[in-house]
């Protein structure tokens, strides 16, 4: 938490899907006692909410209507729910995953929540993680990580977190379905998939999950001492 030794600050960690960002941004947040705030299930929250009123992507006037009215919040564990409702769970089926990228990129849909996402990052020190926190979002973030991994590695891990969850996960349908969103990210037009210059690179695809945390963790207790 914020204190006079421990001032504000703002942690970016940007990667691709499944680089073990999510499980590492979590993790981090917790060893150092800050909010973790994942971006990517507010993304994921919209398309949820969209296709439960059957909206398609190209119906952007309903889409921004349906997003300006939403209450977002995120408690001290960073836990959000979206008018009131926890939808952590619903938000990683794969007919979720499927249509996310294309919600996301929609203009309408990231000028309303840059603003949610800024403010809940100024209440308190936080980790933030997304695919745009260090190059739009908070661009002066005091510590910038990007993650990457191969292709292989981020299907394998996120086969075993979809079971983990008691979710089916096919690992050919999930390596597709991750490329496939990679070069909607990257290649969309408003705030693409980009790695900020001056943030730090880690490919896990050869580390452990405690090696990747730890290299996160021992930068910023470094710096912030
Ligand atoms: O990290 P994730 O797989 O849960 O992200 C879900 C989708 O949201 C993915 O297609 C990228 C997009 N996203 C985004 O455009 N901007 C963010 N800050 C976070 C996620």
């Amino acid at each position: 938490m914020d204190s006079p030794s421990r001032p504000h600050f703002i942690l970016a960690i940007d990667g691709v899907s499944g680089s073990g960002k999510s499980s590492t941004a979590k993790t981090v947040a917790k060893q150092l006692g800050i909010l973790h705030l994942d971006t990517g299930a507010m993304y994921r929250a919209v398309t949820l909410l969209a296709l439960e009123k059957r909206l398609q992507p190209g119906q952007i006037r309903e889409i921004e209507t349906m997003v300006e009215a939403l209450h977002w919040d995120a408690d001290s564990q960073g836990k959000l729910t979206v008018d009131g409702r926890d939808l952590s769970r619903e938000i990683r089926t794969d007919r979720v995953t499927a249509a996310v990228s294309d919600f996301a990129r929609i203009p309408e849909v990231r000028h309303s929540l840059v603003p949610v996402q800024r403010a809940i990052g100024m209440r308190q020190s936080a980790v933030v993680e997304g695919r745009d926190m260090a190059t739009v979002v908070f661009p002066d973030a005091r510590f910038k990580f990007f993650m990457s991994a191969s292709p292989e590695v981020r299907a394998r891990r996120r086969v075993m977190e979809l079971h983990s969850m008691g979710l089916p996960g096919d690992y050919a349908q999930v390596l597709a379905n991750l490329s496939e969103r990679d070069s909607k990210d990257s290649g969309r037009e408003h705030s693409p998939l980009s790695i900020a210059a001056d943030a730090i690179e880690i490919d896990t695809s050869g580390l452990t999950f405690d090696g990747q945390v730890a290299i996160i963790v021992t930068h910023v207790l470094k710096n912030l001492a």
